[in-house]
């Protein structure tokens, strides 16, 4: 491996661009080792699918970030049996057919998000449209009356920002995340702060029925919440931008928005939200001629194994009339994402809305969020003429 060939997952440049790293990659190192960060990643398509479906032997339990396992626990770095325990509790709220009746107050909310824009002709579509989006709608599936209010979503992004070169949190997060993790233990010994049968309460009731601890009830809403949030907010920017930069592709939209679920898929395939994940190896493995040792960390690149020339031809090329079925943008396994029928429904909804209003938009300002393992923008300043 050629020794300037470095994948930093902390470095704003690789937020930047990271899609030439990943095709050095999948060329020159399908089985990388970071010595600094002590870490493997595998790029490939094959590669990335195969040990995803293998929880077995690598998994999630001590972690999917290089910080180590979530505290409070999250299903998303639990293995079985623990992992189908909490998967369980909150897997129904989830289903297609469940968030499918959130659809007409979706896009009762998007369009009004966009009305109250009134007559300006500029604004920042993350923090005005595409932010305010997911943090009602997962709002609503918990049960919360005041998830708008609390400005939880201000919390989050201070919690997930990352200052160059580093991989956790800054002070001022970490203060986030502990306001965070109160006000959740409030709505959870406040019957008052949540609706009745909401899914919030039933997470509290499973805790006090002893179905699944304490710090596992907050740890679940507090995981819900992020999840929806960070990742939808960034999927309908990453849309966005990626329309506009290729107008022949907003043409064929605008001329058959029948297309836009399958645009939400591609911007999945094409930039998602969320690059890649770790595993553990709970034994060794050994992949192109190379060893890795029980307990070492592995990424997964999904976002690399997204763009693998062997698995989609032109992989570079956004093109929403492509056969996207097989992306794993929302992950591979048993962690397969528990809210994809969510976040297609929102985004699609975000889009479609976004689109039928303005037609023709620039994007006049853009920057970057830098977080831990999350592609996306904190601004997207639109200019639009109807
Ligand atoms: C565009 C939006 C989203 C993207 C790109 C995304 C991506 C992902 C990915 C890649 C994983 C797998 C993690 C792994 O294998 O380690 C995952 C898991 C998960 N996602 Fe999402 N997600 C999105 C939206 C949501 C939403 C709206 C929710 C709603 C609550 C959600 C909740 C979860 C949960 C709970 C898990 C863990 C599942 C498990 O461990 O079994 N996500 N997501």
């Amino acid at each position: 491996v050629s020794t300037d060939l470095v994948l930093d997952p902390r470095s704003y440049g690789y937020h930047e661009n990271p899609f030439d790293h990943y095709r050095r990659l999948r060329e020159e190192a399908p089985l990388y080792w970071n010595d600094e960060l002590q870490f493997w990643a595998l790029s490939r398509y094959e590669d990335v699918a195969q040990a995803s479906a293998d929880w077995r032997s690598f998994c999630s339990g001590a972690g999917v970030t290089l910080r180590g396992p979530h505290r409070p626990p999250q299903m998303i770095s639990q293995d079985p049996p623990r992992h189908t325990v909490l998967r369980s509790l909150v897997r129904k709220s989830f289903t297609a057919r469940s968030v499918g009746r959130l659809e007409l107050d979706i896009r009762g909310l998007c369009r009004h998000l966009l009305e109250d824009l009134g007559d300006r002709r500029t604004f920042d579509c993350i923090s005005e449209y595409a932010e305010l989006v997911p943090m009602a709608v997962i709002s609503w599936v918990l049960g919360m009356d005041d998830g708008g209010d609390v400005k939880f979503h201000q919390l989050m992004n201070r919690f997930l920002h990352r200052t160059p070169g580093t991989s956790e949190p800054t002070a001022d997060g970490l203060a986030a995340e502990a306001e965070a993790l109160t006000y959740i233990t409030g709505l959870l010994d406040d019957p008052q702060a949540t609706r009745p049968h909401s899914l919030v309460r039933a997470i509290g009731t499973a805790a006090r029925d002893e179905v699944i601890s304490r710090p596992e009830a907050i740890g679940m809403v507090f995981q819900l919440l992020i999840a929806g949030f960070e990742t939808t907010k960034k999927l309908v920017g990453n849309a966005i931008v990626a329309l506009h930069r290729a107008p022949a592709q907003r043409a064929l939209i605008l001329g058959d928005p029948a297309l836009i679920a399958n645009a939400i898929e591609e911007t999945l395939r094409f930039d998602g939200p969320t690059p890649h994940m770790f595993r553990t190896a709970t034994a060794e493995a050994t992949r192109y001629g190379r060893t890795i040792r029980e307990g070492d960390k592995v990424m997964l690149l999904f976002a690399s194994a997204n763009r693998d020339e062997r698995r989609w031809p032109q992989p570079d090329v956004f093109d929403v009339t492509r056969d996207t079925r097989g992306h794993v943008g929302f992950g591979h396994g048993i962690h397969l994402c528990l809210g994809a029928a969510l976040a297609r429904l929102e985004a699609r909804i975000a889009l479609e809305v976004f689109l039928k209003r303005f037609a023709e938009f620039n994007i006049v300002e853009s920057r970057r969020s830098h977080t831990d393992n999350n592609r996306g923008f904190s601004r997207l300043t639109i200019e639009t003429n109807g």
